[in-house]
């Protein structure tokens, strides 16, 4: 029994009490990672049902964690005892760290900040979970700005291991400190990004789905056999229209089309019409039952239809790898994060089977400007163009580690 180990909340602790706003998919979850590290939780929703679901939901896994022996029963009771659900926010007046997790509305939710506000002491942390915000712009609805921070979690909070953390402009040096050591303190990994579209992960990860997307348009291979590469050559546990077809192309595009927009139009996040027309045709995936693939009862799959060892499969892997590890390098050129975070946050945070900056030193920084300038001559797109870290290394005849 492992009962005591997830118990590491204690005196030296900074934060005991904890306060979630939303009582969705996200905040249930963060809820959960909290609770089982000790801290006392109060989550509030404005809509009581989606408390009580969140309640039955989490007495759910518990019981299954129950059964399968990881935790016991006194363990479960010490999580479910640590949360207390609450429908008005005025509860969490004595929270030392509130998460907010509802709805992706800049305005709503500056709303709720400044609201929240009012209630709590004043060197409670104010976070929020979003995705596609800047937290400077959410942090500008506070009286005392430099209390917020964004602390990123991934779906599902309490199994994937990475944990985004992401101070505004306005963030103090303290509110970091304290919201890196909190989050450390839950045991999860801890990448610190700068507060730009994407932040690390949903920038790094575009090139996944947008080449393997024009690889497809471009008529060169289908989506079983482009899938079949990423998996078989490169290990990856599904292929881009599995995953896009997992996160539903609803979903996945829209985030590609904010990161687009938020970089200025820059081409290398350019969205597909393929992927565009499935969003309107409602093949959203699997929760649609039909996406790249179908997934009504009597449907057969056939990724093992192509041989991954042919030399077209390879091409196809070598294109979507480099133009990953070229979006990684550029994201260490622009200072988002460090080469340990963009490596950990791509392996922690969306399973890759390897750290991108790791991999291109595997694979040569040499081979990585002569497979991006190739791709460059052949298009003459701005999309290909190679990050200039990768060629200050190759000149230097360095590598990333
Ligand atoms: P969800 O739709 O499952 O849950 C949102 C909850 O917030 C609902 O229960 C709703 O009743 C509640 N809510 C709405 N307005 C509220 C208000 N003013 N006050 C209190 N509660 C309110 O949404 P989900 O997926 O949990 O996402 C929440 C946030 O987390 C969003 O900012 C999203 O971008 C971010 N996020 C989502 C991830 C995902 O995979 N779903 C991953 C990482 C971040």
């Amino acid at each position: 029994m492992e009962n005591q180990k997830s118990k590491i909340v204690n005196e030296q602790s900074l934060i005991k009490k904890v306060g979630i706003i939303g009582a969705g998919t996200m905040g249930a979850g963060i809820a959960q990672v909290a609770a089982t590290a000790g801290c006392t939780v109060k989550l509030y929703d404005t809509k009581t049902e989606a408390l009580k679901k969140a309640e039955k939901d989490l007495n759910k896994i518990l019981n299954r964690l129950v059964e399968k022996e990881r935790i016991d029963t006194a363990e479960k009771e010490r999580i479910q005892n640590n949360i207390q659900y609450v429908d008005t926010l005025r509860e969490l007046k004595d929270s030392q760290l509130t998460i907010e997790a509802i709805v992706e509305n800049l305005d709503i939710k500056k709303n709720v900040f400044s609201t929240l506000e009012k209630f709590v002491s004043d060197d409670c942390i104010i976070a929020s979970n979003t995705s596609s915000l800047s937290i400077a712009s959410i942090a500008s609805a506070l009286e005392k700005p430099e209390r917020c921070i964004g602390i990123h979690f991934f779906n599902p909070a309490p199994l994937m291991k990475l944990v985004e953390v992401i101070p505004a402009i306005q963030t103090s040096e303290e509110t970091l400190n304290i919201s890196v050591k909190t989050i450390k303190d839950w045991t999860k990994t801890v990448a610190v990004a700068k507060d730009t579209p994407g932040f690390i992960v949903n920038r790094v990860a575009r090139p996944f789905y947008g080449e393997a997307l024009r690889i497809y348009e471009e008529g060169i291979a289908s989506f079983a056999k482009i899938d079949t590469a990423m998996k078989e050559i490169g290990g990856f546990r599904m292929g881009p229209f599995e995953l896009m077809d997992f996160i539903g192309n609803d979903v996945n595009y829209t985030v590609t089309e904010t990161v687009f927009k938020a970089f200025y139009f820059d081409p290398r996040y350019k969205p597909s019409f393929t992927q565009k027309r499935f969003a309107e045709a409602g093949y959203l995936g699997r929760k649609s039952g039909k996406g790249f693939y179908d997934y009504s009862e009597n449907a057969s799959k056939s990724t093992a239809e192509w041989s991954s060892s042919s030399e077209k499969s390879k091409q196809i892997f070598n294109r979507i790898l480099v133009m990953l590890i070229n979006e990684a390098a550029d994201a260490l050129f622009w200072n988002i994060a460090s080469a340990e975070d963009i490596d950990n946050a791509m392996t922690k945070g969306v399973n890759y089977p390897k750290g991108l900056l790791a991999w291109a030193d595997e694979k040569g920084i040499d081979w990585c400007v002569t497979k991006m300038d190739q791709l460059y001559d052949e298009y003459h797109e701005d999309r290909y163009r190679c990050s200039p870290i990768l060629r200050k290394l190759n000149r230097e005849n360095k590598t990333f580690f």
